[in-house]
């Protein structure tokens, strides 16, 4: 088992560059095997969720070069095979695979999805959609099979009951090569939609909207080969800037689209933390005495659900009470119970986090329940005096790019020790 391990109360200084964004390049590769192509990604981030999406893409029959931060990918040899459980269910974006094969096949046989335990996370919206473009649904085991009668996908009028970055997403995937016009209703509007819109237009896609809530498809025959840059991952950025505000002495951060981050700059500025804001760069100074906020997620541009834990430990320098509602997943609270291991005064109550603060926080072995939990733990472990043990890095490391050689050098005392 690997552990991070952190000895904790010294300063960040210096300078992070942020990585491209997790949550746009899970859906890039599996919408480019939509391509008849190459298509080369830039920018893209070592982490473990893009490892499990290449060794997806390279069993189903993808040509594969990855150089650095550079996938290049050839899908012309992809062929459709059922995907099993196992790999897939080691990430929630595996869902996109439904949207890409029926888009190029019109069937797909894909196990069901796994990803960091939020509470429930159905995906009925992403069928609904299918549906409407006429696919039929059935479950085979551990797996879920998409199919038409043989027809290509056909273009439907859409309109999603809840705003979902995953079910706008895979729709606009499985669109793209259908036959005449799809229009999605109540789409979420998140960078990241945007981003692979984006891609999906340069492969000669027509896709119109991506960023407002309705977003219309007319379905082309063929994609072709591009390069695309990976846009920057904002909540990485947001993960950096908390930690820089909870225990920096003078942090610049780069790579960052300010644009994407609106609302959780000014929660912070509500907290008196003080920055400079550049094109594409945040500094953020050593700071004084911060006031305590409450925090309310809603989706893009609202507060993101998955900054919510990632800026809880900062939360706890201030001074005063506040709380955090998740509207978008109210049971995202598996941090607090660590937090409060580590001497945290918080609590879940009545469905919302209730903190009181300043509070001091002491080393102690604690548990990464999923991704943005485990953000939160390394931000308490820097800022904790003593030793603080992580376990469960494995969701840490599906998210965050080289993290231990970014807050090295940085000035952290971090590490992963193997038992
Ligand atoms: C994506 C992000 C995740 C982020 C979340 C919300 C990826 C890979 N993951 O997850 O990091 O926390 O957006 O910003 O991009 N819902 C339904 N039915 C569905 C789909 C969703 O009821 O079919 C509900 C969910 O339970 C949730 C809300 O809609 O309450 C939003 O979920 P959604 O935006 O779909 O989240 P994901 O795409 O899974």
């Amino acid at each position: 088992m690997r552990k991070i391990v952190i000895n904790g109360g010294k300063s960040l200084k210096g300078h992070v560059a942020v990585s491209g964004a997790k949550n746009s390049v899970v859906a890039l590769i599996p919408a480019i095997i939509l391509a008849d192509d190459i298509v080369t990604l830039d920018g893209v981030p070592a982490i473990s969720d893009v490892d499990s999406l290449v060794e997806i893409i390279e069993i189903m029959g993808c040509q594969v070069k990855r150089s650095g931060e550079t996938l290049e990918i050839d899908p012309r040899g992809v062929k459709n095979i059922p995907l099993p459980y196992g790999k897939i269910n080691s990430l929630r974006a595996s869902y996109y695979f439904y949207g890409s094969l029926l888009g190029r096949f019109a069937e797909a046989t894909v196990g069901l999805p796994g990803g960091c335990d939020l509470g429930p996370r159905p995906i009925d919206l992403h069928l609904k959609a299918f549906e409407a473009m006429g696919a039929k649904v059935s479950y085979e085991g551990e797996s879920m099979r998409l199919a038409t009668d043989g027809q290509p996908l056909q273009g439907a009028h859409i309109y999603m009951d809840t705003v979902s970055v995953g079910a706008t997403i895979n729709t606009m995937i499985a669109a793209t090569k259908a036959k005449g016009r799809t229009v999605i209703e109540n789409a979420a509007r998140e960078p990241e939609i945007i981003d692979v819109a984006t891609l999906l237009n340069n492969m000669g896609a027509k896709i119109r909207g991506a960023g407002t809530d309705v977003i219309s498809i007319e379905g082309v025959d063929s994609l072709h080969g591009t390069r695309h840059q990976v846009i920057p991952d904002r909540i990485e950025a947001g993960s950096y800037i908390a930690m820089a505000a909870a225990i920096g002495e003078g942090v610049h951060i780069t790579n960052v689209l300010y644009e994407h981050l609106e609302s959780f700059i000014a929660k912070l500025e509500e907290m008196g933390v003080r920055m400079t804001i550049d094109e594409d760069s945040v500094f953020v100074e050593k700071q004084e005495q911060l006031k305590a906020v409450s925090v309310k997620t809603s989706p893009y541009p609202g507060f993101a659900t998955d900054l919510q834990q990632p800026i809880t430990p900062l939360l706890l320098t201030a001074q005063g009470r506040g709380t955090i509602i998740d509207t978008i997943y109210e049971k995202r609270v598996n941090h607090v119970a660590e937090m409060a291991r580590m001497g945290a005064d918080i609590t879940v109550t009545g469905g919302q986090i209730v903190y009181h603060a300043p509070n001091k926080l002491t080393g102690a072995p604690v548990k990464a329940t999923d991704l943005r939990a485990g953000a939160a733990l390394v931000t308490a472990g820097l800022m904790a005096e003593g030793t603080t043990e992580i376990s469960n890095i494995e969701f840490i490391l599906r998210g965050y790019s080289n993290i231990i050689e970014k807050l090295t050098a940085l000035g952290a005392d971090i590490k992963i020790i193997e038992e």
